[in-house]
């Protein structure tokens, strides 16, 4: 492939989705931002819509904000994330936080798959997923089995179906795992699962947004996700959890599945304040609180960016990107002892590539503090590239990597101290 400035251009001006960079709030051309897989760019709708909804909703409305969309909204964005994701618009709520909708459905599992007492996840999970999982063993008297990768970058499917057997409750694994952007076989995983008679979920945080997925399809139970990613929700938005339709209520009106947190945003009629709990038909009853309105009003303006964009032309750009990142590694940085931590196949590879040097730390600090290089560094020794598809562009991906390549060659990075404390 070609490393010259003037093919990342030529890519440039092919890219169909193109356009869509100008929606965003792009406050310094010269800041190469590749950590929208952490925190995704301010959409300038969303901007927008936020002060509406501070403004107009809130400053005129009052408290009858609530019947003008307000109560509706977990609802309704929901069912533009579930078209993101191949479910049902029925099947996905906004709410909470990743973590507290994992804990949720994990001890719901637990719960429906009684008599069963074990989670099996693997090492390459979100350590908050693990920390969520561990605790909903706890209280509901279950094990957690982990799953080892052998290589630190991907888990096999033979591995995951040795770990699984007739004591699983529930499967959980994270879809693109969040170091390497190993992807999954959803399909194969969860027929293992379901071949066992255990549920299955996976953790969307680093897929939705930035690939097609095919929840109803593959027969998926379970799904929890983020919006501060790919999604471009902004910081802290709240999250989602999809629970396959058969799986919400049963056919008396009670669940084989039960939100342990019960609360009057899943009561049925919670205007009636009774005091005794029953739950909202549907989806509903995974709710528990009041929604954050401020937070979640601007997820669905990024959301119906993404819509628009498609979800296809999406991926195809986003592999096409890691493709020419992975090139421009391989010219540039592997002779310069830099390894690639991501899968070199593009169908088991997320919208982020992770390269690895002994010295990570260090290099991720000067790539921010003088280069205008804005990735992410994952301990030991990883720095994640993120991109976005809706709004990353090839040139930046080529002056990113030259830029890195600039701090290895000059040793930029020896200047910085080992030790680490800033978030990225
Ligand atoms: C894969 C994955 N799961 C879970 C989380 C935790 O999400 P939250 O802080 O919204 O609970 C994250 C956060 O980055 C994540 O990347």
């Amino acid at each position: 492939m070609r490393t010259d400035v003037d093919y990342a251009r030529e890519l440039d001006r092919a890219d169909p989705l193109a356009r869509f960079r100008d929606e965003f709030v792009i406050a310094d051309p010269d800041t190469i931002y590749l950590d929208g897989n952490s925190l995704g760019r301010l959409p300038k709708q969303s901007a927008a819509r936020v002060r509406e909804v501070v403004e107009q909703e809130w400053g005129t409305r009052l408290i009858r904000g609530w019947g003008e969309g307000w109560f509706t909204a977990p609802q309704r964005i929901g069912g533009k994330i579930a078209r993101l994701i191949g479910a049902r618009d029925d099947e996905v709520i906004v709410s909470d936080s990743t973590s507290v909708n994992l804990f949720k459905l994990a001890v719901a599992a637990l719960h429906a798959r009684r008599g069963r007492t074990e989670i099996v996840t693997d090492n390459l999970n979100f350590p908050s997923d693990v920390y969520v999982l561990q605790g909903a063993c706890k209280i509901a008297d279950g094990k957690l089995q982990m799953a080892r990768s052998e290589d630190g970058i991907s888990v096999s499917t033979d591995t995951l179906a040795r770990a699984i057997n007739a004591n699983t409750a529930l499967v959980s694994l994270t879809y693109t795992a969040f170091k390497s952007g190993y992807v999954y076989d959803m399909r194969a995983v969860t027929q293992i699962a379901h071949d066992a008679g255990a549920l299955m979920l996976w953790d969307l945080c680093h897929s939705v947004g930035a690939m097609p997925l095919a929840l109803n399809e593959c027969e998926v139970d379970l799904a929890v996700g983020c919006t501060y990613k790919y999604l471009n929700g902004g910081p802290g938005a709240p999250a989602f959890l999809y629970v396959r339709k058969d799986l919400q209520e049963g056919a008396n009106g009670d669940s084989p599945l039960q939100n342990p947190i019960w609360g009057w945003f899943g009561q049925k009629a919670q205007f009636d304040f009774d005091l005794n709990y029953a739950p909202a038909p549907g989806i509903a009853r995974f709710l528990t609180g009041t929604p954050t309105m401020l937070s979640l009003a601007p997820i669905e303006t990024s959301v119906d960016l993404i819509l628009q964009a498609g979800i296809e032309r999406l991926r195809a750009k986003s592999v096409q990107q890691t493709e020419y990142l992975i090139a421009l590694w391989e010219a540039w940085l592997a002779p310069l002892g830099v390894s690639l931590n991501s899968p070199r196949d593009a169908r088991c590879r997320g919208s982020h590539v992770s390269i690895g040097h002994p010295d990570a730390w260090r290099i991720n600090r000067a790539l921010i503090e003088e280069m205008q290089v804005i990735p992410d560094f994952r301990a030991p020794d990883n720095i994640r590239l993120g991109i976005a598809p809706l709004y990353t562009t090839f040139a930046e991906i080529h002056e990113g990597m030259a830029r890195l390549r600039r701090v290895l060659v000059e040793r930029v990075y020896e200047k910085y101290p080992a030790t680490r404390a800033e978030v990225t």
